[in-house]
C-alpha cells in the first residue's frame, strides 16, 4: 500500500498547470459510446477514476487508448450491454453509464452504485428520469435493467426535485438520440454539464440551456466522432489554492479556469489573499496567517459554493485567525475529514450539518488515513502546513481525483513523497 509522507512547513511557490477535469472526462467519456466513430480527446487526466471508465468501454467492445493526456475511443464496435457488478463498483459514477447505453443500445443492465464515503448515494431520480422516457426498468437483487420500449428513448419533460449532476448527465446522455424532443426542468448547472454538452455539440447533438435550469435535448438519429478539449478541473483548482494559501505561499495557476472558480475565489478572498486572474490564469498570493471567513460558507448547488471545495478550505482554515463556520447542503456525510484534522490539533465541532472551525496556531504533523477523495487532499493540505512529519495512507482515494499529486506539490516546493 502506497502512502505520501509530508514534511510541513514549506511556503509553497511557483508555477503549475491545472489537469483536466475529472467530473467531466468521465461523462464525456460515457457519452463517446453514443458516436459511431472514433473521438479524441485532449486534456484527459490520468486518473484510477478514468482507468476504471475505460475498462467499462473496454467491456463494452468499444477501444480506448491513451498516449500522455490524449484519449482515443472508438465505439463503432460496441456490443455488450450489461456492466459487471465489480466494475460498477470501482467507480461511483458508474451509474452514468447508463444514459449512454439506452441513448446507443436501447437497452442496458447495471447495478446500484450503492453507500459510499459520503453518505448513501440513491439513483431514484435518476430512475424515474428514465421511466419517464418510456423506458422499462426492472430492479432485481442489486441489479437494474431497463429497455426502452420501442428501440429508443422517447423525450420527456422531467422535472428534478433537486438539481443532481449525475441524474441530468444521464437524461441527457439518454435525451440526445432519443424520439422527440426532452426538456429538463430544475437541472443541475455546474460547468462540468456545459463540457458535457458541448462534447455533444461537438458530435452533432441539438442542446440548449445548458449552464441553466431548463436544458432543452432535440433527439437526433446519431452522432458522430470528434476532437474534444476537456475543461481544467476546478475542484484541483481549489485544492492548490487552498493549500498555496494555507502554506502562505504564491502560486500561478495555468491553464485555469477562473470563471468557473468565482463561487470558491469569492470565498477565499475573505481569507485576506491576494487574488488575480487573468484569461486561463489565476495568481494566489498570501504572505501572512489567513483570516477566518466571517460569512458561514454554506455548500450549494452551482453557482453557490462546491461541496467538492469543503473539505480543501477546511483545511486551510483550521490555522486561520478566527472562527469559521461550514454548512454540508449536499451530502450526509462529508465531515470525515474533519477526524483527521483534530488529531493535527484542529479545533473542529462537528453538529449536524454544521462545522464550526475555531483557528489554532499551528498544526502537528500526524499520521491519518484519507477518508475519501477531497478529504484525502484536505489532510495533505493539513500535512503541508503542519509542523513535522504527517503520513497519509489509504491514499488511492487521493488518486481517484488528482493527478500525481506529489509532483505538483513538489513543483511548488512541498516536501512530499510517496512510497
Ligand atoms: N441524489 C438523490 N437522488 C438521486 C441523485 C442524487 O437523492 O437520484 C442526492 C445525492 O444523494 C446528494 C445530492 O442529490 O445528496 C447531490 O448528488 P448529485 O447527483 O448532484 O451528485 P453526483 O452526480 O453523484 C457529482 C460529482 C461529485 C460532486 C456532486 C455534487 C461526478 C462524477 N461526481 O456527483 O463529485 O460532489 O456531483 O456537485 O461528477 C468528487 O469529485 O469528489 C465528487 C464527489
Amino acid at each position: 500500500m502506497q502512502k505520501l509522507i509530508i514534511k510541513g512547513g514549506k511556503r509553497l511557490r511557483g508555477e503549475i498547470p491545472l489537469q483536466g477535469c475529472k467530473n467531466s472526462a468521465l461523462p464525456i467519456m460515457a457519452a463517446a459510446l453514443l458516436c459511431n466513430e472514433e473521438c479524441t480527446l485532449y486534456n484527459c487526466p490520468k486518473l484510477t477514476d478514468v482507468f476504471s471508465a475505460s475498462r467499462i468501454l473496454n467491456g463494452l467492445g468499444c477501444r480506448c487508448s491513451f498516449s500522455g493526456n490524449t484519449v482515443q475511443i472508438d465505439s463503432s464496435t460496441a456490443s455488450e450491454t450489461e456492466i459487471s457488478e465489480q466494475l460498477m463498483r470501482e467507480m461511483r459514477s458508474s451509474i452514468i453509464f447508463m444514459g449512454a447505453m439506452l441513448g446507443r443500445m436501447g437497452e442496458c443492465t447495471v447495478s446500484v452504485p450503492g453507500g459510499c464515503e459520503l453518505g448513501p448515494r440513491p439513483i431514484d431520480m435518476h430512475l424515474s428520469a428514465m421511466r419517464k422516457m418510456g423506458i422499462d426498468v426492472r430492479e432485481t437483487g442489486g441489479r437494474i435493467s431497463c429497455k426502452a420500449s420501442g428501440k429508443k428513448a422517447k423525450g420527456a419533460k422531467i422535472s428534478l426535485f433537486f438539481p443532481s449532476v449525475g441524474a441530468t448527465e444521464n437524461i441527457i446522455l439518454c435525451a440526445v438520440t432519443a424520439e422527440g424532443e426532452t426538456v429538463i426542468n430544475n437541472a443541475a448547472r455546474e460547468p462540468e454539464i456545459c463540457d458535457l454538452c458541448g462534447f455533444l455539440r461537438a458530435c452533432g447533438a441539438e442542446i440548449s440551456g445548458d449552464g441553466e435550469s431548463r436544458i432543452v435535448i432535440k433527439g437526433i438519429p446519431e452522432l458522430h466522432g470528434c476532437e474534444y478539449r476537456i475543461m481544467p478541473d476546478r475542484i484541483a483548482g481549489a485544492t492548490y489554492l487552498a493549500m498555496t494559501a494555507a502554506s502562505r505561499g504564491e502560486i500561478i495557476l495555468t491553464n485555469a479556469c477562473p470563471t468557473e472558480l468565482e463561487p470558491f475565489l469569492t470565498v477565499l478572498e475573505q481569507t485576506g489573499c491576494s487574488i488575480y486572474s487573468d484569461d486561463d490564469k489565476i495568481y494566489l498570493r498570501s504572505g501572512t496567517r489567513l483570516k477566518a471567513v466571517r460569512d458561514r460558507i454554506r455548500t450549494m448547488p452551482h453557482p453557490g459554493f462546491p461541496t467538492d471545495a469543503q473539505a480543501v478550505l477546511m483545511a486551510a482554515l483550521v490555522s486561520a485567525d478566527g472562527t469559521s463556520v461550514f454548512e454540508e447542503n449536499i451530502f450526509d456525510c462529508r465531515y470525515r475529514h474533519t477526524e483527521a484534522l483534530v488529531k493535527m490539533g484542529a479545533d473542529i465541532q462537528v453538529m449536524g450539518k454544521i462545522a464550526v472551525v475555531k483557528g489554532i496556531d499551528k498544526l502537528n504533523g500526524a499520521n491519518v488515513e484519507a477518508t475519501d477523495l477531497r478529504g484525502g487532499a484536505a489532510m495533505v493540505i493539513a500535512g503541508l502546513s503542519a509542523d513535522g512529519v504527517s503520513e497519509i495512507t489509504q491514499i488511492h482515494h487521493i488518486d481517484r481525483g488528482y493527478e500525481k499529486i506529489e509532483e505538483a506539490v513538489s513543483a511548488l516546493g512541498g516536501d512530499i513523497q510517496r512510497v
